[in-house]
């Protein structure tokens, strides 16, 4: 009876406080969402927006899967979509550090979107360059913000480049991009990377802890036809569209012979919500940059050793080995059921 009584009174104390603005509801882990959206990463911002677990500060967006004006505007409608204009959008890069820009309407619809028609936005966009708003939110939030990116590198390497400052001051970089596995861009890279290879090796090698959630396991986390019918069971601007968006996505995947389309980027976000959905390995990562067939791979060294050769009697010979220090957390496996169902439990009905 007491115990009720005090829960009754801590009840009403709750809404009270909340009521008049003194408790502050429970903190989620503060996020940048940096992204190419793009169908999947659609998905992505639509989980993490209604994840009380993650605090979204802002979406930046990057040339990669559509150009960077539809990117930004689809970021705006998504907001808006969510009823969520408190989160800051800024347009950033239009084309890769080096390479020209490649975009994939093919895989997400010539709206980006699945070609799900979304109403003009209602929220408008940050005036900032994108990577000038990642060096400030940094600054305004030390080693409290997690990086998310979905995309080609190309704004995180423009922040660093202008103020690698912010290195020790980011809590977490969890992006989705590379493989240890093989690539889908090509035989060996992995889109996002390959997008920008050489943004992408200024933030493999940026001396930050770095979360690689790549192919080998985005690419097992699946969203069948069966999950589709179970998401249309149920209504709301953000869940219909999800649908829609959805629709696409496994349509063009069964066109192409898969069982379901790959959900890449919710799980780097899911990652960033439940970290147990991903179990990771440490290894030492190097994206290559030059290679003839290999330009964009994440090369990851499974045994952090190379061989130590001396020059002797006119050739190199063997020694010994030395060890290379990991940087990064690779993701080798993950709960891609889990993920699904995350997913549909955050988005049904809203
Ligand atoms: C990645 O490439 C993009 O097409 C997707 O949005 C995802 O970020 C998968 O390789
Ligand atoms: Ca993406």
């Amino acid at each position: 009876m007491k115990g009720l009584w005090r829960c009754a009174v801590l009840a009403m104390c709750l809404v009270i406080s909340f009521a008049s603005g003194t408790t502050a509801a429970p903190e989620g882990r503060k996020v940048i969402i940096d992204t190419d959206p793009g169908a999947d990463d659609a998905m992505a911002i639509l989980l993490a927006l209604n994840s009380p677990e993650l605090d979204v500060k802002a979406l930046t967006v990057v040339a990669g899967n559509v150009v960077v004006e539809q990117g930004l505007e689809n970021a705006l409608k998504l907001v808006s979509l969510a009823g969520r204009c408190d989160v800051l959008v800024a347009s950033g890069a239009s084309h890769p550090l080096v390479q020209q820009l490649v975009t994939a309407e093919f895989f997400h619809g010539a709206n980006g979107l699945g070609n799900v028609e979304l109403p003009a936005p209602a929220c408008r966009a940050d005036t900032s360059f994108a990577p000038d708003l990642i060096i400030k939110l940094v600054h305004q939030y030390p080693n409290k913000i997690t990086l998310v990116p979905v995309g080609p590198l190309t704004n995180l390497a423009l922040a660093l480049r202008k103020d690698p400052s912010i290195v020790p001051l980011v809590k977490e970089v969890v992006l989705m991009g590379g493989a240890i596995s093989g690539g889908n861009a090509t035989a060996a890279a992995e889109a996002n990377i390959y997008n920008d290879p050489e943004a992408a090796r200024v933030v493999f090698e940026a001396g930050w802890p770095l979360t690689m959630v790549g192919l080998n396991v985005t690419g097992k986390t699946v969203f069948t036809r069966a999950d589709l019918n179970r998401l249309a069971r149920t209504q709301g601007r953000e869940n219909d569209f999800a649908v829609g968006v959805l629709n696409f996505m496994v349509d063009l995947a069964s066109k192409l012979g898969g069982n379901g389309t790959p959900m890449h980027d919710p799980l780097a976000v899911g990652a960033v919500i439940d970290r147990s959905l991903i179990t990771t390995q440490d290894m030492w990562v190097e994206v290559e940059t030059r290679g003839e067939f290999t330009r964009g791979e994440t090369v990851a060294s499974r045994h952090n050793s190379s061989d130590r050769k001396v020059w002797r009697d006119g050739r190199y010979v063997i020694d010994g080995v030395e060890k290379v220090n990991p940087n990064v957390h690779v993701a080798v496996e993950s709960d891609g059921k889990r993920l699904i169902e995350l997913f549909i439990s955050r988005i049904a009905g809203k």
